[in-house]
């Protein structure tokens, strides 16, 4: 237990929200809080700006600057705050997903006007599956936004959640008069465009004290009191516990570009938000204070400088203490590694470091040795598990343009779906190299980044696939049999796994129900 009070200590989290809820202004806010940053605007928006010329292209000049703002690491009163970035396009979810997998909990953003959106959704279902704690920020109260009691309603109701509102707002759009603290019983008021200062804090004991109707007017403060009453008996107070286990959410109402409200959050956040937590791996129950250095990559940045073959695994540090030049074991690889130059990301600024500890994110430089769910220990042969890839639902066949360039469309190939950025499928019967992708983008981006940094040239032949279920059974003898049955719809994925291509729903059930046998998975653990 050498290492508790660095423990104690960290909070590792993500902020999700679908694009344009509020999320890289509340990054900002939260970055000015904790003083890493001195201004606003410092944060770059990783979103998909709504007039660039080609998304593509917006794509790659994010890709630029979000190695600085993948994790933003912060102090608040004390605590170190580890800020992981997930990219805001739909198509780039699975990057996403995986970014989940290295946090201890997660801060929800949702618009107060459009409520709950695809992507809240999507984000939510993968938070669920690992019972991710939660915080829910509702934000741009200060626009006529849909009755709070129904938001919380359907917020529930579409996210299977439980909430528990820690805040409540007074009116929204240009009535908006601030928020009740319901822990701390005080107002908060609430001034456009100035940012909320103690002066605005109104200590109210007693909500029928006179003093909240000279504050917010008497019918404001009637259907307050009214509220009030009704949440509280709903509600009655939080159960950390629960918020811990993953269902309850704490849910605060405010304005991010006002920074109101967020104040309230981030105080609520550092005093209940999980230490970084204990993980499985593939042999054992891995307890966070054990001695011994363990992490996994869960992202990796490549040729960002076509010039250089540079790339940046992110790993996340599970166990013990992660020092520089110290050799630990690849575990995949069976080899030893050591790290002259790790980084950590204070807030957009890369600084080399001498040793990190759990929670904390570790970028280390590659030269290709890494693939994402990598796994690094002091010796131990195990690797984390839960780091999933998901059933892609575009497949485009790789053709060759160039025959004098195979092996660098191969290698380009190999190396940028070790990245993440796609999946790679190679089908029985033919040999075909298949892209299987989320999103229409990804195959742009591959085509593009093809050319430049591997200088291959590749067309895509849309395949006709729906979804790419792994297979598996018990009975070996009955997968073989299946396979040589279906060979032109089987195909492996990169680690050798079986993979059923899936012309519809309809083939799909239909195998389904006609081979009880076979086990049809959506989701594959990366290994
Ligand atoms: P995202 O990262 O989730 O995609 O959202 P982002 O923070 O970029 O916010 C999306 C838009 O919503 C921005 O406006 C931002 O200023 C605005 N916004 C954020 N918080 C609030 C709020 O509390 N109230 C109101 N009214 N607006 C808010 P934009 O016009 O798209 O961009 P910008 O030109 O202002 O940067």
């Amino acid at each position: 237990m050498k290492f508790t009070n660095e423990i104690n200590r960290r909070r590792t989290f993500a902020i999700i929200s679908h694009p344009d809820a509020g999320k890289t202004t509340l990054t900002e806010k939260l970055l000015l809080f904790g003083g890493a940053i001195q201004v606003a605007g410092a944060v770059k928006s990783n979103k998909i700006k709504k007039h660039a010329t080609s998304d593509f292209m917006e794509i790659e000049r994010q890709r630029g600057i979000s190695v600085a703002t993948s994790v933003m690491t912060f102090e608040y009163n004390g605590t170190l705050i580890n800020l992981l970035d997930t990219p805001g396009h739909k198509d780039f979810a699975e990057d996403t997903y995986r970014t989940l997998t290295a946090v201890d909990s997660v801060i929800l953003v949702i618009d107060s006007v459009n409520g709950v959106e695809d992507q809240t959704r999507r984000l939510m279902e993968v938070c669920r599956m690992r019972d991710t704690p939660v915080i829910v920020f509702i934000n741009k109260m200060d626009r006529d936004g849909k009755n709070r009691f129904d938001l919380l309603e359907e917020v529930e109701k579409e996210l299977s959640l439980h909430l528990h509102p820690m805040t409540w707002p007074i009116n929204s759009g240009k009535d908006f008069k601030g928020v009740y603290d319901l822990d701390k019983k005080s107002l908060v008021l609430f001034t456009a465009n100035t940012k909320a200062s103690d002066e605005d804090v109104v200590e109210i004991k007693d909500l029928s004290n006179n003093i909240l109707d000279e504050k917010v007017g008497e019918a404001d403060a009637n259907t307050l009191r009214d509220d009030v009453e009704l949440v509280d008996g709903v509600y009655g107070d939080l159960d950390v516990e629960q918020y811990l286990k993953g269902k309850i959410a704490p849910v605060f109402f405010g304005s991010a570009v006002n920074n109101f409200g967020v104040k309230e959050m981030l105080d609520t956040f550092i005093r209940i938000a999980p230490l970084p937590q204990s993980r499985e791996t593939s042999i054992r129950h891995l307890d966070v204070q054990e001695d011994k250095f363990s992490g996994f990559v869960f992202k990796i940045h490549a040729n960002l400088d076509p010039k250089h073959r540079d790339r940046i695994a992110f790993l996340r540090v599970c166990s013990g203490r992660f020092e520089r030049n110290k050799y630990y074991h690849h575990v995949r690889l069976d080899k030893d590694v050591r790290f002259s130059n790790p980084y950590s990301f204070m807030a957009r600024q890369k600084d080399v470091i001498e040793e990190a500890f759990p929670g904390d994110v570790v970028g280390l430089f590659d030269t290709g040795n890494f693939k994402i769910g990598d796994t690094i220990t002091e010796g131990e042969d195990f690797y984390f598990t839960g780091i999933p890839s998901f059933s892609p639902e575009l497949f485009k066949e790789v053709v060759n343009k160039d025959p004098m360039k195979t092996k660098q469309l191969e290698k380009g190939l190999l190396q940028l779906t070790d990245e993440g950025v796609a999946q790679l499928f190679t089908q029985f019967g033919g040999n075909k190299k298949i892209i299987g992708c989320v999103g229409e983008l990804q195959f742009e981006v591959i085509q593009y980044r093809l050319l430049q940094e591997y200088g291959a040239s590749a067309e895509f032949r849309s395949m006709p696939y729906y979804k790419a279920c792994w297979i598996t059974s018990e009975d070996q003898k009955k997968l073989d049999e299946f396979t040589r049955f279906k060979t032109n719809n089987i195909a492996a994925d990169k680690d050798g796994h079986l993979v059923y291509l899936a012309q519809s729903e309809w083939f799909l059930n239909t195998e389904r129900q006609n081979n009880p046998d076979i086990e049809f998975h959506f989701t594959s653990e990366i290994h």
